[in-house]
């Protein structure tokens, strides 16, 4: 997979995607990240790419000009499944839309800043839309190293089976089992028996009502989300 960012900030991209899991994706050929710097595509010397808003009102609006240059320009090596806009007034992102990214194979994110992007290229570029949540950050660098991170990992060959996507939470809504590492006893609290009985069908029989368990206490109503 392929993932074009582009963003006035790619210095805040740049740690999230360079570790662990998202490294070895990228050192493997898996995927590819490309950050691009949204100041190449600038209206002026002074690199300029926002400017004040129609109609009064604090706060600046990044405009069409360099934002569509950069999509023209990126669209003649590649052509996008999806022009992605990480926007705190989209789609609320959950694993359903993480898996189906997932089988895209070119994707492009923008991220936002100050009061967001004209409203034109949202309606004539952006194909979809995504928050990762029902707050506000400072821009769209944050919540797009989150959804390639949500996406990267479920990339076939990204993880191995001991991380495998498919025991994650969400995965058949419902929330992961609790999980517990040495030592057995630690200041008396023990881990649950069953875990050491060595009877792999009753380990999972465990799992699985606990994650039965987990979901209908914390999360209701995840299978109707
Ligand atoms: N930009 C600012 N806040 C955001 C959010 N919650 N989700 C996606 N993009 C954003």
């Amino acid at each position: 997979m392929h993932i074009d960012i582009l963003t006035v900030l790619p210095e805040l991209l740049e740690s999230p995607l360079q570790h662990s899991i998202m490294k070895r994706a990228q050192e493997k050929g898996l995927l590819i990240v490309k950050v691009h710097p949204l100041r190449k595509w600038a209206v002026n010397e002074y690199g300029q790419i926002d400017d004040y808003q129609y109609g009064g009102g604090a706060g600046m609006v990044m405009m069409c000009e360099p934002l569509i240059k950069a999509i023209e320009e990126l669209s003649v090596d590649r052509k996008y499944d999806e022009i992605i806009y990480l926007t705190p007034d989209g789609t609320t992102l959950d694993q359903k839309i993480s898996n189906q990214l997932s089988l895209k194979k070119n994707l492009l994110l923008i991220c936002g800043h100050y009061k967001g992007i004209d409203e034109r290229i949202r309606e004539h570029f952006v194909t979809k839309e995504i928050s990762i949540g029902d707050y506000v950050l400072s821009g769209g660098e944050l919540p797009a190293a989150v959804l390639v991170d949500a996406i990267g990992r479920l990339l076939p060959g990204v993880l191995n089976d001991e991380t495998s996507a498919l025991t994650d939470s969400f995965q058949d809504n419902l929330l992961a089992p609790p999980v517990y590492t040495r030592p057995v006893d630690f200041r008396g609290w023990k881990v649950p028996d069953v875990l050491m009985s060595g009877d792999h069908k009753k380990i999972e029989d465990w799992r699985h009502e606990q994650s039965l368990l987990r979901t209908k206490e914390r999360r209701p109503g995840l299978s109707t989300e």
